[in-house]
């Protein structure tokens, strides 16, 4: 059966972005493709400074928003990252497969280290090493698929790399898994920067949509996202990126192709009233869900006990068979 592994990090509310690109999907499809675990990756939002009563805060709606998206425990397995000890016990062996040099291009240490950096903040190093914790996170489970956004290529590139060389030196243990992304909305765009990856942790929050933003906020950021001033609607995105990412939107939620959807309208304020109208309908049940399953927080703690019992049970097996594979002595 086929095993699909992904998670979402609690480092600030989540966005469209991670609706459109992952939770809609694991819902819709992956939760019922195989094997599938899904859980907040709390252990990654400490990579760089951090309140740890926002991050709790943050790791339980994660979780909560993940049931409100769809997915359903008797279906899949949903848990936090930090109740599985396997997450944190296999890192240290993938880091000994790892290469200084390999970790120090991961794009987002370039860009997080350089922000740390340019804000006088000290570089944690855990913000290195993060990657081989996602890495874990995968080969624990020995998973075939990891449904992702599109920026998370390279990690899962780098999933892949540990995973064969490991296998290759010690033995083979993991399985080397590959990454899949959605047909549309693989990179959804801030709406201010359309050159911009829409993340949940950026500072400047005008372009980004939020699943719990108030739908007159959504209607708000759509209606003032940034386009250009060429005639008409067209999906050009080498040149009118702003339009083009409207239109993705839209497409995303509506199912029709950016191309088609473009012929529909005549001007770039129809277009974002559309979108405003779709991304509202589109999260208003999401919202509506969240409100009932976080008046009952017991519901989702026993989701969260019993999910990580489950995957602490499928991830077990393997690290201890890692441990075993690279010289270390089972306890006596
Ligand atoms: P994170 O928390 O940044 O994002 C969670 C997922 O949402 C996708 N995503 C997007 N997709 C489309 N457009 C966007 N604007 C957008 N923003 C985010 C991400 O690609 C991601 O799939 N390192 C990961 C979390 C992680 C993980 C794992 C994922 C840790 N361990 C193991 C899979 C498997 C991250 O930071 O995701």
């Amino acid at each position: 059966m086929t095993r699909i592994v992904s998670g979402v990090k609690p480092t600030g509310h989540l966005t469209l972005g991670n609706y459109l690109g992952v939770l809609r999907r694991w819902a819709a499809a992956d939760q019922d493709r195989g094997e599938a675990l899904f859980c907040v990756v709390d252990l990654h939002a400490l990579t760089v400074e951090h309140d740890p009563a926002r991050v709790r805060r943050l790791s339980r709606q994660a979780a909560t928003l993940m049931l409100a998206a769809g997915l359903d425990p008797a279906r899949c397995t949903v848990f936090l990252q930090s109740h599985v000890d396997e997450h944190a016990r296999l890192p240290y062996l993938l880091e000994c497969v790892a290469v200084d040099g390999g970790m120090r291009r991961m794009i987002q240490y370039r860009e997080k280290s350089a922000r740390a950096r340019a804000a006088g903040q000290s570089v944690r190093l855990s913000l290195l090493t993060y990657p081989v914790l996602m890495a874990a996170d995968i080969l624990a489970y020995r998973a075939d698929e990891v449904p992702v956004g599109e920026d998370q290529t390279q990690h899962v590139e780098l999933t892949r790399e540990l995973a064969e060389r490991f296998n290759q030196r010690y033995g083979r243990t993991f399985v080397v898994p590959r990454a899949t992304r959605p047909a549309v909305a693989a990179r959804v765009m801030d709406l201010r920067d359309p050159l911009v990856k829409m993340g949940k942790s950026h500072e400047a929050t005008a372009g980004i949509v939020y699943l719990l933003d108030e739908p007159e906020t959504v209607a708000r950021k759509a209606r003032r996202a940034v386009t250009d001033s060429g005639p008409g609607v067209s999906y050009e995105p080498g040149t009118r990126p702003g339009v083009a990412h409207l239109l993705e939107i839209l497409s995303a939620c509506t199912g029709a192709a950016p191309e088609k959807l473009a012929a529909a309208y005549n001007g770039d304020g129809a277009l974002k009233a559309a979108v405003a109208e779709a991304v509202v309908e589109l999260l208003r049940p999401l919202r509506a869900r969240h409100a009932e399953l976080s008046a009952d927080p017991g519901y989702v703690d026993a989701v969260l006990r019993e999910g990580a019992a489950r995957a602490r049970a499928l991830a077990r097996p393997t690290v201890d068979a890692a441990y075993a594979a690279i010289g270390l002595l089972p306890p006596v």
